[in-house]
């Protein structure tokens, strides 16, 4: 087989064939195909596009392309939640206890990496003491002991995925649905995932900025579940504003513990409550969402959703009195608010310019070396729909720098829009996309 011959298949607009697909992906993986032949392939896939067994195929050969973390010693189906990237989202903290308490298996593999704030891993941090250290006998005891465990990714997880996936951001080869569709599963599958649900993030902050990629991407990933057999379903989302209120690491668990208490923002609770009983249907803990839905809301009354926090927390080494004592969390020397220069509705919160602001605060990683500030972010007050007087509170930021607070208080009032006349609320859930077909709400 010759690179030079599938270049061309593609460019005229062919089907890859299995064999074809997997050739690529072995031999690039070891080094024997140069860059630049994968990026003609990649431009080519790009225009020609992949139909559904050519994606399946891409798919399980860059699951192939490295180790498949084996679950199979956990008890139950073992259901992921993945999604594809917001500005505060703080829902795995939420729905990995209240699905566990639920009596489903949480075996979560999690990373730092880059971004607005840290990651999971960086945010769990902020408990003293915990800890993602510990063999793999002892990640799956504690799942079936406590029905959750968090660990770093330390397997060589789709390292064709990794290879593809930094080739095609130099290359303008990112947003093709089959490849970002690929890409995304190739990893949740290689993590040992029985069954998935996807949050599909649209709107401003959001990779997909318009709703109808979004379902479209959504289909496609749903698509290759189904083909490869893992049952898959996704929830599609707004993120054209923050979830939620808070945004930096140390001020996000503060949240989520508020939510596992029953005090948390509307939208973060929901979204979650949503996400959560498609993965207790999907792992065969309830009939039907309306019925899981019962049973997580009962979790969270009940608090046995916070108590499986602090098992959390204290099975990996964590001090978990913080859960009832938040005070402890690490905390920023400059606490100041940001104050509305104008009267009116907001409008708009461009998400990504919050998670910009927090970045600049520094309760993220800008590169893979950078030190992440625990203590740092934003807590946001006014969401859109709300009304603001000047001079009114719209967030608070929580800083340890008077020159990086002076920085974000001007970006994150660049990025309100106010307006005079009155804005509804946005609504949070816009649809599901499961193997039968595509509801809109
Ligand atoms: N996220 C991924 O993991 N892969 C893509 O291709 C795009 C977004
Ligand atoms: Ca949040």
């Amino acid at each position: 087989m010759r690179m030079y011959d599938l270049i061309m298949k593609k460019r005229n607009g062919e089907e890859l064939t299995t064999e074809e697909i997997n050739y690529f992906i072995q031999e690039y993986t070891k080094g024997e195909i140069p860059d630049y032949q994968v990026s003609a392939l990649m431009m080519a896939i790009y225009f020609q596009k992949m139909n559904k067994r050519e994606t399946a195929d891409l798919t399980k050969a860059m699951v192939d392309s490295g180790e498949i973390i084996d679950l199979s010693a956990i008890e139950g189906v073992k259901v992921d939640k993945h999604s594809t990237g917001g500005v505060g989202d703080t829902t795995t903290l939420i729905l990995g206890p209240i699905v566990a308490a639920a009596g489903a298996p949480v075996a979560k593999m999690s990373g730092r990496g880059l971004g607005h704030t840290g990651g999971t891993i960086d945010k769990l941090e902020s408990f003293e003491g915990f800890s993602v250290d510990m063999s793999v006998e002892r990640f799956i005891q504690n799942v079936n002991e406590k029905k959750i465990a968090i660990g770093g990714q330390t397997a060589n997880l789709a390292p064709a995925d990794k290879k593809l996936y930094a080739l095609r951001d130099v290359t303008a080869t990112v947003d093709n649905m089959s490849l970002i569709a690929s890409s995304i599963m190739s990893k949740k599958i290689a993590s040992g995932a029985d069954a998935i649900v996807l949050d599909v993030k649209t709107g401003s902050g959001a990779f997909m900025k318009n709703e109808d990629d979004a379902f479209a991407l959504a289909k496609e990933m749903v698509d290759i579940g189904t083909h490869i057999g893992r049952n898959t379903i996704a929830v599609i989302t707004d993120m054209d504003q923050p979830l939620g209120f808070a945004v930096g690491n140390a001020l996000e668990v503060k949240e989520a513990i508020d939510t596992l208490k029953g005090k948390g923002p509307k939208d973060l609770t929901e979204l979650c409550l949503t996400l959560g009983a498609h993965m207790l249907v999907l792992g065969e803990k309830a009939n039907t969402v309306e019925e899981a839905r019962r049973v997580l809301e009962e979790i969270i009354a009940s608090g046995k959703g916070i108590n499986k926090l602090k098992e959390l927390v204290k099975a990996q080494g964590g001090n978990e009195e913080f859960v009832e004592n938040p005070s402890l969390f690490p905390t920023a020397s400059i606490v100041e608010p940001v104050l509305a220069n104008e009267e009116g509705y907001v409008k708009g919160i461009k998400a990504d310019d919050i998670g910009r602001a927090a970045l600049v605060l520094g309760a993220g990683r800008e590169t893979k070396e950078s030190e992440i500030d625990l203590s740092v972010g934003i807590v946001l007050h006014k969401k859109i729909g709300d009304f603001v007087k000047k001079g009114e509170k719209v967030a608070t930021i929580h800083a340890n720098s008077v020159e990086k607070q002076k920085i974000a208080t001007d970006m994150i009032l660049d990025a309100y829009t106010i307006v005079k006349e009155k804005i509804e609320a946005k609504t949070l859930i816009k649809g599901i996309v499961t193997k039968d077909g595509i509801n809109r709400f």
